[in-house]
């Protein structure tokens, strides 16, 4: 079964308290907070407040992942706050390693997120160093985007990249992801999907959490 991580990007901002909780009553996993600067991404969201208000709508563990141009400052900060996982862009610092043990530092679990035309080659040093491996299905900055289909392939790719380094690192996708490409991603090897508007837009929020986590099926 794959994990869900609702982003709540796509939820009603007017009421992020409530769409979170019902998030999780549908069977979310974890809750996606999608952090943006208006630098590395050309969009801002939310500041570090967004861990405490969101931990006291839901008890799910929190998936903060930084589109920001500094994660070296904000990633132990996220940690720090309260987040579970702390996922950082791989294209925003040539200090990864110093940002990512930062982020270790503070109590939370470490990982990575690749842009679409990021070269997966640059994961092989980070392996002891990461807990999660974020693949992006679209180009970062905003919720609703068609999914890129290279996609599938990278997660395949990625995956027995992990697999023959025997490391306890799981894939998770992001962007575009619906109930048509959930279960490719899943048998090409993620562990986890983010779901931002085809979760928050459907109707049975609680059918849809699982069918995405349904969608692999027998996974081999
Ligand atoms: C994009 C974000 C994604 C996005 C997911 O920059 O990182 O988490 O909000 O939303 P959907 O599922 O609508 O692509
Ligand atoms: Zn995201």
């Amino acid at each position: 079964m794959t994990l869900i991580s609702p982003s709540i990007l796509a939820a009603d901002a007017g009421r992020l308290a409530e769409e979170a909780a019902s998030a999780e009553a549908a069977g979310a996993d974890w809750l996606h907070l999608d952090v943006m600067d208006g630098n590395f991404v050309p969009n801002i969201t939310f500041g570090p407040w967004i861990v405490k208000t969101s931990a006291k709508a839901v008890r799910i563990p929190l998936d903060a992942h930084l589109m920001v141009a500094d994660p070296l400052h904000w990633g132990p900060v996220f940690a720090a706050e309260g987040a579970r996982w702390v996922t950082i862009h791989a294209e925003a610092t040539v200090h990864l390693h110093k940002a990512l043990a930062a982020i270790r530092d503070k109590g939370a679990m470490a990982g990575v997120a690749l842009n679409p035309c990021t070269p997966l080659g640059v994961v092989e040093p980070l392996v002891p160093y990461i807990d999660l491996l974020l693949i992006m299905g679209v180009n970062p900055g905003f919720a609703g985007q068609p999914f890129i289909p290279e996609t599938t392939e990278r997660v395949r790719l990625a995956s027995r990249l992990v697999k023959e380094k025997g490391a306890p690192i799981l894939i998770e996708v992001d962007g575009g992801v619906t109930g048509g490409n959930a279960g490719e991603l899943a048998r090409a090897g993620a562990d986890a999907l983010v779901s931002g508007s085809f979760l928050f837009n459907s109707t049975d929020r609680a059918a849809t959490v699982r069918g995405l986590k349904a969608a692999g099926g027998d996974l081999p």
